[in-house]
């Protein structure tokens, strides 16, 4: 028999069921307890409440593990590639060759855009953030794609998802090309997923542009490392947009809006900035001192994680293919032995060590990122582009699944009880 837990309340006892996953901890099922009992549960930043099922992500942020459908982060960023984790995300299983071969061709025969977009491009300033430019085009993709926005339909939400990935890079790189006030280059079918992206990021249309190996497999590996991450902030929001029946376009815009922020994707360029600041190893006492002080709202940027209060597997892979990808492009940044003390000063620290604060996956990326030579304004688009395989799967996951509602949580209502109206000359 399903197990049950007592609640007391008015006088009053009730049972919640307990419901097991897979692996994890159990939940409590809440959904009639207000129907029973007449309270609400109160949990800003839902730090104990799950609020869905889910077979895509597993996180054990004590253990420092990171599995996606069973598999671990370290494996898939090591041995696998990021158009075969975007299928596993998609599809829960890894493809077969022939699988992953017709996958990896339809997103490749998605990625241009609709040719009137680029009039969309002229709208924004040049200096504008690429993550403004991500959420404008994104969102506008609704306007173009008539034709995939019909979530109840199985067929028009697989186009949509292979639009969404296929197209990011090149919305991407759109945008920083149009920073620069270059050309925009179109994809080129010949080349891979990454390959075709650097192209369209560093290429010029006069001359031919060599995809690096080195550079590809890393981009790759940090896309591996972004693609999904259960239920955070960015997620979560996609699923509450879409959860009013919203078109997939526009759900992802809004998860890109929240995945801007620094507490969330934009702590990248964050963390990259501080190190840039630090400058040299003799001045990190000074910052962690200011981290460690309660009236300096200063933090350490890509230190902490809601979740993992272990390392990061994720900044565990990043901190070797910062190291890899340094030494092979023969780059020598000061700012990678600022993050590597800094990380160890930083955890031999007592305020770090007993607030179980670690490096998460935005320590280092901004490292390899900056070497590879990508201005810190795109850290966060290049996230965004990344993280849109895993907002696509948990989108299509939550439309299939029976017992999801629109996302409509209650509040502790603190304002003023009810009062009667007063005439303005009688205030
Ligand atoms: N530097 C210094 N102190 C910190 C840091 C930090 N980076 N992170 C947390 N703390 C302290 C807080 O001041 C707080 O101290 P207190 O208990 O004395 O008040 C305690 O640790 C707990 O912090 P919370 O903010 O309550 O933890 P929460 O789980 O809500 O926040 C977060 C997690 C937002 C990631 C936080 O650690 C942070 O701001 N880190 C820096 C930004 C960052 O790197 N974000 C990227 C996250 S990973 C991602 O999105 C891909």
């Amino acid at each position: 028999m399903a197990e049950t837990a007592k609640i007391e309340f008015n006088g009053h006892s009730f049972g919640l069921p307990v419901l097991s996953g897979s692996v994890g901890p159990d939940v409590l099922d809440i959904r009639d307890l207000h129907a029973e009992c007449g309270i609400f549960t109160y949990d800003p930043g839902f730090t104990s409440t799950a609020a869905c099922r889910s077979k895509i992500t597993y996180i054990d942020g004590d253990e420092g593990v990171l599995l996606h459908a069973g598999y671990p982060i370290d494996q898939l960023a090591e041995q696998s590639s990021f158009m075969e984790v975007a299928y596993l995300l998609l599809n829960g299983e890894l493809p077969g060759a022939a699988a992953l071969d017709k996958f990896s061709s339809t997103i490749t025969r998605h990625t241009m855009l609709h040719e009137q977009l680029i009039q969309f491009y002229r709208g924004f300033r040049r200096d504008a953030h690429p993550m403004a430019i991500m959420c404008g085009v994104v969102g506008a993709l609704s306007a173009f794609y008539h034709d995939s926005t019909d979530i109840s339909d199985g067929y028009q939400r697989m186009v949509a998802s292979h639009r969404l990935i296929a197209k990011m890079p090149t919305i991407a790189a759109m945008a920083y090309k149009y920073s620069l006030g270059q050309p925009f280059m179109y994809p080129d079918n010949s080349l891979s997923y990454v390959g075709n992206f650097l192209r369209m990021t560093f290429g010029v249309p006069p001359e031919p542009y060599v995809v690096d190996p080195i550079v590809e497999r890393a981009m790759d590996r940090i896309f591996i490392l972004h693609a999904d991450h259960e239920q955070n902030a960015s997620t979560s929001t996609v699923r509450l947009a879409s959860s009013s029946g919203a078109n997939p376009f526009a759900c992802i815009a809004a998860g890109i809006a929240c995945l801007w922020g620094p507490a969330h994707g934009g702590a990248n360029e964050a963390a990259l900035n501080m190190l840039r600041q630090i400058g040299k190893p003799e001045r990190i006492p000074e910052y962690i001192a200011r981290a460690k002080d309660k009236d300096d709202p200063f933090r350490l940027m890509g230190f902490g994680h809601r979740v993992y209060k272990n390392y990061d597997p994720r900044a565990k892979v990043m901190q070797a293919t910062a190291a890899e990808v340094l030494d092979k492009l023969g780059v020598d940044d000061p700012v990678f032995d600022v993050a590597r003390e800094l990380e160890q000063i930083a955890l031999k620290d007592e305020y770090f060590i007993e607030k179980k604060l670690y490096p998460n996956v935005d320590f280092y990326s901004g490292v390899i990122l900056s070497a590879i030579g990508f201005p810190t304004t795109m850290f966060t688009a290049l996230f965004a582009l990344a993280r849109t395989t895993g907002w696509v799967a948990q989108w299509n996951e939550m439309i299939s699944d029976p017992e999801q509602k629109i996302g409509r949580p209650r509040q502790l209502y603190t304002g003023p009880a009810q009062r009667d109206y007063v005439p303005v000359e009688q205030r």
